[in-house]
């Protein structure tokens, strides 16, 4: 029988509540999509364990592993090809992804960032120090923006946005919270527009 299930790859750092929401998101919603692989630059994180407890293969995949960059970024070619993988979802992912992979998957990279890009983005903008950016530029507004990854770190086209409230007496961990929320559903529907075109 064939599997017309789209294959999919969630690259992550850490906890992977993310990639978990996108999990459940393909079950409850019956998306036509499965995880194939789930990468981590770290050997032991909550995503691997999940993808491990969900019978999802994993690949602890690291620079450190190589003696050059090159064929650190073919390893990461060849365990895509392998696991004959169509897009990537970064969730969590505090790594670059080499150019030569990315311009392999042009277009069929997603990333999830905890602001609403343009603003707030790039280098050194990941966890709480995009909150406490945020909250010292006296923003009234936050949220989370779905886009596909270039070679240009948080710049590539944006495929879903979402805002939250910065609320009186928010503290970057409290705000990081309720921004994490509202990605736990950004994230599911931004994947379903890349499946099937729109959110059930
Ligand atoms: C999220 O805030 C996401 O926007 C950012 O890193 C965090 C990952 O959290 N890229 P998790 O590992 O998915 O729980």
């Amino acid at each position: 029988m064939t599997n017309h299930k789209t294959r999919l790859a969630a690259f992550c750092s850490g906890t992977g509540s993310n990639f978990q929401s996108l999990y459940s998101a393909i079950n409850e919603r019956g998306l036509p999509a499965e995880f194939a692989l789930c990468l981590s630059n770290r050997s032991e994180c909550g995503a691997i364990s999940f993808a491990e407890q969900h019978g999802i293969p994993t690949l602890h995949l690291s620079e450190k592993q190589y003696d050059t960059y090159e064929a650190f970024a073919e390893a990461m070619f060849k365990a895509l090809q392998k696991h004959n993988i169509k897009y990537i979802l970064l969730a969590g992912y505090l790594r670059k992804v080499p150019e030569s992979v990315i311009n392999a998957y042009a277009c069929k990279i997603l990333n999830i960032h905890p602001a609403l890009l343009p603003k707030f983005g790039g280098h050194g903008m990941y966890g709480i120090n995009v909150h406490k950016a945020v909250l010292e530029a006296g923003e009234k507004e936050s949220g989370a923006t779905v886009h596909y990854v270039d070679a240009e770190y948080d710049k590539g086209p944006i495929l879903l946005q979402r805002k939250v409230p910065v609320e009186p007496g928010d503290t970057p961990e409290s705000l990081a919270a309720r921004v994490l929320k509202c990605e736990h559903r950004l994230y599911p529907d931004a994947l379903e527009i890349l499946l099937t075109g729109n959110i059930s």
